[in-house]
């Protein structure tokens, strides 16, 4: 594949992929000497990654989050407890003034599950973080699919697959009304004569009555500079796909060879166009981990030493729980049969689809490759610059979640060999563009546009 580098060369966007807790997409490595993830609970840790971030030209850091033990594995939370597998799992949402102070650019984008809260306290929570970031927060729809974070919320389970998509359809019907639709955009009219501050006239009851949420009143907040915040999601099953169309303006993806990759890609935006807004109406990011260092040679020795951190069996504690089928019970040395789920149809399409020119993969093969989140690329930053430019080529991803090895390690890495590169070869901005997040990603404007189905609801 040939090098593009001109200035019309397409752009590759960056997001960190990060979680407030210990372990991460590579259960193990918080015992790796130079890992910071230990730190977690500490908030110097987290202003000190986004200002790296932010002197990277980082789109944003995406915070991931669940809601319950991942027990699928050997049907209790002791293997998760013992590798750090997603427990300790702090709230995500909490990190994001603190980093929002200590910088002017970068996005947040905060996972948040439409199975755990009220809509109603949802909006005004994330109006509240769109005010102070000044128009930096997105938020990752998830419905959630672990059996346990529903059983502890007082669910006897969770929604079945399909139907946990139509409650968040819902959801955000509910905040789209508030979001958009309840205060007009000159209701506040700071009339000290009048002692007026917002006229009642301009600020609107929802009356939202659905299958799933009543929700009578007026948003609590008056209208942040998105308003809706920047909707990031991940669903990659049939139904996830249609959703993520309707809603998404930044989606994830995460298969684990490029094959797969390719063909989620045409899936989603082939969904998009559908849903009258166009192929390109939503930034899509693979997952990523990328080891990278000054020579090929030293990257290589990098990744010996630090993959050899990695936990096996909290792995697979996480591939259980997102696939919903106990792993502990399974043959490792062998492929995995596709098979229903009520949790994350793609992880088990992706554990049981991977193959290459040797055949298909052992279902160890596919599960270490799958926690990883994609391949990991691993070379000097010419060398990885290049491989991320045929990803693209390949699979017309806009860009990529950078899942990290060692924590702030990798992303260090990444700013001081990978972006100079990039930069180089005309795929990475070179300066700081301010703005909100959604101006920042699509150049127009900060508010939803027009064929987004939440503009439905302005006035
Ligand atoms: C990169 C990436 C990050 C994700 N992060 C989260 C997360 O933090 N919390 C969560 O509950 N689900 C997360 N998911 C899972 C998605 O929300 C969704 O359940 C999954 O992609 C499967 O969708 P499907 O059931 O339509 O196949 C993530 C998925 C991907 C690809």
């Amino acid at each position: 594949m040939p090098r593009a580098r001109s200035t019309q060369a397409r752009r590759i966007r960056f997001n960190a992929f990060a979680v407030n807790g210990v372990g991460h997409q590579i259960p193990g490595l918080w015992r790796h000497p130079d890992d910071r993830s230990r730190d977690y609970t500490s908030l110097a840790h987290w202003t000190r990654l986004a200002r790296l971030l932010e002197d990277g030209l980082f789109d944003g850091i995406f915070l991931a989050d669940a809601l319950g033990p991942y027990d699928v594995y050997g049907g209790s939370a002791d293997a998760a407890l013992r590798t750090a597998a997603k427990i300790p799992m702090n709230d995500p949402m909490m990190l994001v003034s603190a980093m929002a102070a200590v910088t002017e650019n970068l996005g947040f984008g905060v996972t948040a599950s439409t199975a755990a809260e009220h809509p109603y306290t949802f909006a005004r929570r994330m109006s509240t973080l769109d005010h102070l970031t000044g128009g930096r927060i997105g938020w990752n729809v998830v419905t959630g699919y672990l059996k346990s974070a529903a059983q502890n919320l007082g669910a006897r389970d969770q929604l079945s697959h399909d139907e946990r998509y139509d409650h968040a359809d819902e959801y955000l019907e509910v905040l789209y009304k508030l979001w958009e639709g309840s205060w007009e955009e000159d209701a506040v009219v700071l009339d000290a004569s009048r002692d007026t501050f917002a006229d009642p006239a301009k600020v609107h009851p929802i009356g939202h009555e659905g299958e799933y949420f009543t929700v009578p009143g007026v948003h609590l907040c008056e209208p942040s500079p998105q308003r809706t915040p920047v909707i990031y999601q991940a669903g990659a099953s049939e139904r996830g796909i249609r959703f993520a169309a309707a809603h998404a303006e930044a989606i994830f993806v995460a298969a684990p060879t490029l094959t797969q990759t390719r063909e989620q890609v045409a899936r989603i935006r082939a969904g998009l166009e559908a849903a009258g807004r166009g192929r390109d109406a939503a930034r899509i990011y693979s997952l990523l981990t990328v080891v990278v260092d000054a020579t090929d040679e030293s990257a290589a020795a990098k990744h010996r030493d630090v993959f050899s951190y990695a936990s096996e069996t909290g792995n697979l504690v996480l591939n259980s729980g997102w696939s919903g089928i106990d792993l502990s019970r399974r043959d490792l040395d062998a492929p995995l049969d596709p098979v229903e789920t009520n949790a994350i149809q793609t992880t088990v399409s992706s554990l049981s689809g991977a193959a290459d020119a040797d055949g298909r993969w052992t279902l160890r093969d596919s599960a270490r490759i799958n926690a990883t989140g994609g391949p990991v690329v691993v070379g000097s930053g010419e060398t990885v610059a290049d491989a991320l430019e045929r990803f693209v080529a390949e699979t017309d991803v806009d860009g990529f979640n950078l899942a990290y090895a060692l924590n702030p390690g990798t992303w260090e890495d990444v700013v001081e060999h990978l972006v100079p590169v990039l930069q180089r070869r005309g795929r990475y901005p070179t300066e700081a563009e301010p703005g909100t997040l959604r101006a920042r990603m699509f150049g127009a404007g900060d508010r939803l546009p027009a064929a987004h189905p939440g503009a439905a609801y302005r006035r």
